[in-house]
């Protein structure tokens, strides 16, 4: 794509505006820096001139297909979106300023001018649709989680990305958090040691039920969702946790009730402590009963530090600069911390330079399946139970 003229020119364009718009005037940002890249004095810098062709499917409660700012990327070009419901699929289109559409992802798989997509549909069928996607020959990025409830589904995915080969990313926003990504890489240069423990919290307080496609988060097992808790280990360390054994709480919403649900769930809280492959332990909850408390956040406490925010606490003499990168021109930061954004960014990057995404099918899995063993050592009053392991094999 790069010795096309045309996308070159377009390519360049783009580009010269971000020099021009590196230069401030009388203290206004230049159309084309973001915020964000002012603050920090960083330019981004492209990898290649191509184009990666995507398509994007899901526009449910949480407008997910548009929030990552794919649309706003130099290097992508969004061929087409699709969403099973035509006024999300219409609103898909606008927010992506895409003027193609199919009326669903088992169609738009099928367009042969589409090389990725991004899988924002509801949790339950993620597997399901990422399978799809990948044995038609495209790479695919998935929000939380990995996979739903069940470790047939982890197995079926690990074995469908290992035979095809092609890029899979989970889109974790706890791992482009400022904090967890420096955490990330001061624990990658050493600044913490082993961790001796850690923790990672998703609060999210509600008592009547957030209504989804086909209502898969009314009365939905704490654990089964898990990944922005277990990102405060597993993304920091790419260490994995061996055994759980984790207490529920229930908080009396009527969603919770016998028979309320159609997971047979009576959590609305769980609380879960992990062995780690350390050796230390971590504790990992999500909790939805605690009055009015909505956060994510973790800490991590090492041999030779700890972390709770952006400042780190310990002995090293010298840091990493755990600045997040910058973005590209005119790329919003997005929600969930400024995490959006980045995460795109790191999936593009990975299919033009053919490398793995930060957050793998393995690390994808092992912040996720641990959440799934919890919820069924809950089921048991907190028996301990061990984790399966997905540790990438060695080349
Ligand atoms: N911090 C985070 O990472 C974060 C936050 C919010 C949501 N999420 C995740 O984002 C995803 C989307 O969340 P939501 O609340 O918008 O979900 P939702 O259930 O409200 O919407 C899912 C959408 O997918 C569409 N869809 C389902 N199957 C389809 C198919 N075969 N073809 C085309 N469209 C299809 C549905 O029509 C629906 O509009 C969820 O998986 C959720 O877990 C992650």
């Amino acid at each position: 794509m790069s010795s096309n003229p045309i996308y070159r020119r377009e390519f360049l364009e783009k580009l010269g505006k971000v020099s021009l718009g590196a230069v401030m005037a009388g203290g206004l940002p230049i159309q084309g820096v973001s915020a964000r890249e002012q603050q920090e004095g960083r330019k981004w810098e492209p990898v290649s001139e191509r184009k990666v062709r995507v398509g994007i499917v899901g526009y449910g409660v949480c407008r997910f297909g548009a929030a990552f700012g794919f649309q706003d990327h130099p290097n992508v070009d969004i061929v087409a979106v699709s969403d099973l419901i035509p006024e999300r699929r219409q609103g898909l289109m606008k927010a992506c300023r895409c003027d193609k559409s199919y009326e669903s992802l088992e169609v738009l798989v099928k367009d042969p001018g589409i090389e990725a997509v991004f899988v924002a549909t509801d949790a339950p069928n993620h597997v399901r649709h990422c399978i799809e996607v990948l044995n038609h020959g495209k790479h695919v990025m998935t929000a939380v989680p990995a996979v739903f409830g069940s470790i047939e589904q982890a197995e079926q995915l690990l074995e469908t990305v290992q035979r095809t080969g092609l890029k899979y990313m989970m889109a974790e926003t706890s791992c482009f958090r400022a904090d967890c990504y420096g955490m990330r890489k001061i624990y990658e240069a050493g600044g913490f040691g082993r961790l001796v423990y850690s923790e990672g919290e998703y609060y999210h307080y509600h008592s009547t039920p957030i209504d989804s496609f086909k209502g898969w988060r009314i009365g939905m097992p704490p654990l089964w969702y898990p990944t922005h808790s277990t990102a405060y280990y597993v993304g920091v360390t790419s260490k994995r946790f061996t055994s759980v054994s984790c207490i529920g709480f229930n908080a009396g919403f009527q969603a919770y009730r016998p028979g309320a649900n159609k997971y047979d769930n009576r959590f609305t809280d769980e609380v879960a402590l992990f062995k780690t492959s350390e050796g230390g332990s971590s504790r990992m909850l999500m909790c939805k009963g605690i009055q009015s408390l909505i956060v994510e956040r973790g800490r991590v406490f090492g041999e030779r530090g700890w972390m709770d925010g952006t400042e780190y606490h310990g002995i090293a003499k010298k840091l990493p600069d755990i600045t997040r990168p910058p973005l590209p021109p005119g790329m919003p930061a997005g929600g969930h911390g400024g995490s959006h954004g980045l995460l795109a960014n790191e999936f593009i990057n990975s299919i033009l330079e053919n490398r793995e995404p930060l957050v793998n099918v393995y690390e994808a899995l092992a912040m996720t399946v641990p959440g799934i063993v919890a919820h069924q050592s809950a089921l048991r009053d907190g028996e301990t139970l061990k984790i399966p392991q997905y540790v990438r094999p060695k080349a």
